[in-house]
C-alpha cells in the first residue's frame, strides 16, 4: 500500500536531472523528494542499452528501499531505454519517464510537424523520442541529433562563450542549413543537461524555432498521476528534499546548483553505493 505522505523518488545519471527536480518542486511544493544522481557512472548516454537498464534498475531499487510512493526517471537516456523494464519490475509503483512528456510538449508546440530532437547517443540510437512523436503525430518529420559533448560542457559550466557556440553550431548545422521550408520549427532538448545551454541554442536557431524541454510537462504529468491515484500529499507544509549521490559529493553540490537553481548544502547529500 503506497503512502501519500511518502517522498517521490527522482533519479538521473548525475546532476542534470536536477532541472526536472526543479520543475517538480515548482509544480508540487508540498511533496518531499529523494533525488539520486548516479554520478559514479555518468554518462549513461554512451553506454549500451543492457548496461543502462541494469544501472536504472539498481538506482530504482535504492529509492524503492527508502519507501518512495512514485518514481520519476529524470534521465532521458534511462527513460528512453529502461522505462518498460522499470514499469514491469515495480508494477505497484507509478513510474514516470521524461520522453513521452517531452514528445507531447514538442507536438503541441509545432505548427509544421518538423521537429528536431537533441539528445545523447543512446537516446537517439534507441529511437524512443522519434517513436513517441510519431505516435502522437504520425505525419511529423523528426530529426534526432546526438550532441554528447553538450553533457560535458554543461557539467563543466561552459554554457556560453566560444567553445559552447562552436559545439552548438556544429551539432545544429545539419538542421539549420536546410532550406527555410524544411527546417524544424521546434527543437526538443531531449537530455537533462541541455536546458542550461538553451541561450546558446536559441541564439543559433533564431526566433522562428521554439525550444522545448520535458521538465515542466513531466512535472504536470506526475501531478496528474498522483491525483488520479489519490497519492497527493495533503500536508500544507513545504516538502523536503534529500540528495543521494554515488560519487563526488563536493562536485554534486557545486555543479548541481547550476541545474537546480538553488544552493545544495553538503549536509543534505548522502554518498551511497548501488
Ligand atoms: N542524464 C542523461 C540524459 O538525460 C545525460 C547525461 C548522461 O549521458 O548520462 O540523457
Amino acid at each position: 500500500m503506497l503512502n501519500a505522505a511518502a517522498p517521490i523518488g527522482v533519479f538521473d545519471s548525475g546532476v542534470g536531472g536536477l532541472t526536472v527536480l526543479r520543475a517538480l518542486r515548482t509544480e508540487l511544493p508540498h511533496e518531499s523528494f529523494i533525488y539520486l544522481g548516479d554520478t559514479a557512472r555518468l554518462p549513461y548516454g554512451t553506454k549500451s542499452p543492457e548496461t543502462v537498464v541494469r544501472y536504472a534498475q539498481q538506482a530504482a531499487e535504492a529509492l524503492v528501499a527508502r519507501g518512495i510512493k512514485a518514481l520519476v526517471v529524470a534521465c532521458n537516456t534511462a527513460s528512453a531505454t529502461a522505462l518498460p523494464a522499470l514499469q514491469l519490475r515495480f508494477d505497484d509503483l507509478p513510474v514516470i519517464g521524461v520522453v513521452e512528456p517531452g514528445a507531447r510538449a514538442a507536438v503541441a508546440a509545432s505548427r509544421s510537424g518538423r521537429i528536431a530532437v537533441l539528445a545523447t547517443e543512446g537516446t537517439v540510437r534507441g529511437g524512443a523520442y522519434q517513436q513517441s512523436i510519431l505516435t502522437l503525430r504520425p505525419e511529423a518529420q523528426v530529426q534526432a541529433v546526438a550532441c554528447q559533448l553538450f553533457v560535458a560542457l554543461a557539467e563543466e559550466g561552459w554554457v556560453d562563450g566560444a567553445v559552447a557556440e562552436a559545439a552548438a553550431r556544429r551539432y545544429l548545422e545539419p538542421l539549420l542549413s536546410a532550406p527555410p521550408d524544411q527546417r524544424p520549427d521546434v527543437i526538443v532538448l531531449g537530455c537533462t543537461h541541455f536546458p542550461v545551454l538553451r541561450p546558446v541554442i536559441t541564439a543559433l536557431a533564431g526566433n522562428a524555432v521554439q525550444i522545448v524541454d520535458s521538465a515542466a510537462t513531466t512535472a504536470r504529468c506526475v501531478s496528474e498521476l498522483l491525483q488520479q491515484r489519490g497519492l497527493l500529499n495533503t500536508s500544507s507544509a513545504p516538502g523536503e528534499v534529500r540528495f543521494l549521490a554515488t560519487d563526488g559529493l563536493l562536485r554534486f553540490t557545486t555543479v548541481g546548483v547550476r541545474f537546480l537553481g538553488t544552493a545544495i548544502s553538503a549536509a543534505d547529500v548522502e554518498l551511497i553505493d548501488l
